[in-house]
């Protein structure tokens, strides 16, 4: 298996991160560097978050967008309007472009979905110029996000199962403190740089937060279709409550913490 993405429904996953990663796209692209005239590779692109900003960021040569998941590339397709955008189904691990064919190759949000991480890194670099850029931003899930922990620290207060979900969702590849640099480096490419990027999550209401993950989207959504109804009225109401915090509903703000890493290739 090369994604352990859940994917549900493209318009539930802009609520629950299309939203908030084209928030996060201008700060990456702005760690990652663009220049005019390039041709760029954006490595599981999902519904095009990054592939647009990076496109009305620059005046870009091409962009080669590609994505796992046939739902989100079909998404990104009926999206785009601009003929030097190519969006087409493929594995990171598996880069179907030859040698050296773009200036910068990108993964925004990516990596922690693909359980052989280094592969897809090393796969970025060979598809990469020498001189080029390889960029990759994954979030903090241990300890930068704080409106997606407390919702998965209530889960699994709740049960056995949930402690388990927790304990996946907490350690996924590529999240550990200099883990990303370190595969970088490991994988040749040079000057390599890791920091941080932060952006609030803004919600309206418990439902604006809670909506796509109760409809089954993303690791939580896919989590609570395993529950049965009372378990589920269970959680609702811990979730609620842990959102609401003892105020009435209303809008919430949470920061949030990616690590990005970029290198050259040699
Ligand atoms: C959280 S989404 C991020 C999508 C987009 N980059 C964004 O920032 O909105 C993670 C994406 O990684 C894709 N993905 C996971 N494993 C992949 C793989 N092995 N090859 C290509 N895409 C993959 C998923 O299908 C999903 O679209």
């Amino acid at each position: 298996m090369n994604s352990s993405f859940n994917v549900h429904d493209a318009a539930g996953y802009e609520q629950l991160m299309g939203r908030w990663s084209e928030k996060l796209a201008p700060q990456f692209i702005n760690f990652a560097g663009l220049a005019n005239g390039e041709k760029i590779l954006d490595v599981g692109c999902g519904t095009g978050s990054l592939t647009f900003a990076l496109a009305r960021a620059a005046n870009f040569g091409e962009i080669a967008a590609i994505d796992y998941s046939p739902v989100f590339v079909e998404e990104a397709i009926r999206r785009n309007t601009d003929p030097r955008i190519k969006v087409r189904q493929a594995d990171a691990c598996a880069l179907p472009f030859g040698d050296a064919t773009f200036d910068r190759a990108l993964a925004l949000l990516v990596l922690h979905f693909v359980p052989e991480a280094e592969k897809a890194v090393a796969e970025m670099r060979r598809v990469v110029r020498p001189g080029g850029v390889v960029a990759a931003a994954v979030w903090d899930h241990l300890g930068g996000m704080a409106g997606m922990r407390m919702m998965i620290d209530t889960v699994a207060a709740l049960s056995e199962s949930g402690r388990q979900l927790r304990g996946r969702y907490c350690f996924q590849p590529m999240m550990q403190p200099g883990e990303m640099r370190h595969t970088f480096v490991e994988q040749g490419l040079m000057d390599v740089t890791e920091t941080q990027l932060m952006i609030r999550m803004d919600y309206l209401s418990f439902d604006d937060y809670w909506a796509p993950i109760a409809a089954g989207e993303g690791p939580f959504g896919k989590y609570m279709a395993t529950l049965d109804a009372a378990e589920r009225a269970r959680t609702d109401a811990a979730v609620r409550s842990a959102y609401e915090a003892g105020r009435p509903d209303g809008p919430r703000s949470f920061a949030n913490v990616a690590w990005a890493c970029r290198g050259i290739a040699p």
